[in-house]
């Protein structure tokens, strides 16, 4: 039996890799400290209540399970909150980080997959995004991925610590078969909020900036469904266990749909208006992130297979009328 030590398991993106590694054959050992995660969400294997920056509970959970590799989600994640408290992001995110990778490497445990984010590009004027652009984050939250990424590459170079690096795009929907699903207490994320709004359950979505510059005033982002997103997560497992050169890849689709785009098409899958009322930009908000990259596909084999607005909308919104999870 593999085990592979999954933090975050317990939240979005963690639960939906939990059950892509279990249907690989794969042992998702959980690790979490609830702060957003969700016990319920973990399904797929076991669970073990820790924080990252808990050193002594790491070591015994790498002792207990011997995992053959580390997936590393658990972070906080709000580019907007991460504006208003960065010492939040540098603590949780970067030292929680290295105190994880110090017990990964001190167990014997080198191989690594790193959830990061297209955050770390910052804000570069109409440019497609591929690995090799420079990292110039305007947001605390996208400089902590940043300051992992280095971490990681100067752990490589001591100690033998391999890793795949992967940068997300905006995730977004549920397991088609609504196991799990998106659900964080407070919601920030566009496409969860307009579903609550449409729902009748929050007053309208608020609009974050109609003035930039783009074909509508509002942001653009890149869509990636969330069990696309997560199948990449095991062939980069696979990649480290053929031995392969520590990697670092976008994970998008390479279109770009801007907010309003997004509320058309939510409209369009639900068959309901969404009410919306216009607002002022919001701090740390990128223009424009689009991945130019095809670097997944031709090296991992990667290819979306249900990241179309519609698909990710229809699932999300399932999800959203059937799936929650309690403390
Ligand atoms: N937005 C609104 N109103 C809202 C919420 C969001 O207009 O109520 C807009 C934002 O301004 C942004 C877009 O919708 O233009 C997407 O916002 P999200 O909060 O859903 O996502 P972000 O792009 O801010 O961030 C997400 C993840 C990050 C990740 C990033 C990569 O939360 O972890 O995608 O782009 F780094």
């Amino acid at each position: 039996m593999t085990h592979i030590l999954v933090t975050g398991g317990a939240g979005y993106i963690g639960s939906h890799a939990c059950k892509t590694l279990a249907a690989a054959g794969y042992t998702p050992v959980t690790y979490d400290n609830l702060c957003t995660g969700w016990q319920d969400a973990v399904k797929f294997g076991p669970f073990e209540q820790g924080d990252l920056t808990d050193r002594a509970r790491l070591d015994q959970v790498f002792a207990t399970y011997r995992p053959a590799a580390v997936m590393h989600f658990a972070a906080l994640s709000q580019v907007g909150e991460s504006m208003r408290d960065p010492g939040l992001y540098w603590h949780n995110n970067v030292a929680g980080s290295l105190c994880l990778i110090q017990a990964a490497v001190a167990a014997g445990c080198l191989d690594f997959v790193f959830s990061s984010t297209c955050a770390t590009y910052g804000d570069q004027d109409n440019v497609l995004l591929d690995e090799g652009c420079v990292q110039a984050p305007i947001n605390a939250y996208g400089a902590s991925k940043r300051a992992i990424e280095d971490m990681l590459c100067d752990f490589g170079a001591a100690f033998g610590l391999r890793h795949v690096i992967f940068r997300y795009f905006n995730v977004a929907g549920a397991d088609p078969e609504g196991e799990i699903g998106e659900f964080h207490q407070p919601e920030t994320h566009l496409i969860p909020l307009m579903l609550d709004a449409i729902a009748g359950k929050r007053d309208a979505l608020t609009i974050f900036g109609t003035d930039y510059d783009t074909p509508d005033g509002t942001c653009i982002r890149d869509y990636v469904h969330v069990s696309d997103l997560v199948d990449a997560h095991v062939l980069g497992l696979k990649w480290l266990e053929a031995g392969k050169e520590s990697r670092i890849f976008n994970l998008g689709t390479g279109s770009g749909f801007s907010v309003r785009e997004v509320i058309d098409q939510s409209a369009a899958v639900t068959n309901r208006a969404v009410p919306v009322v216009e607002g002022q930009r919001r701090p740390g908000d990128c223009t424009r992130l689009v991945s130019g990259s095809t670097r997944a596909a031709a090296e991992l084999g990667w290819t979306p297979k249900r990241s179309t607005l519609a698909q990710m909308i229809g699932d999300a919104w399932r999800w959203h009328q059937t799936g929650h999870y309690d403390k």
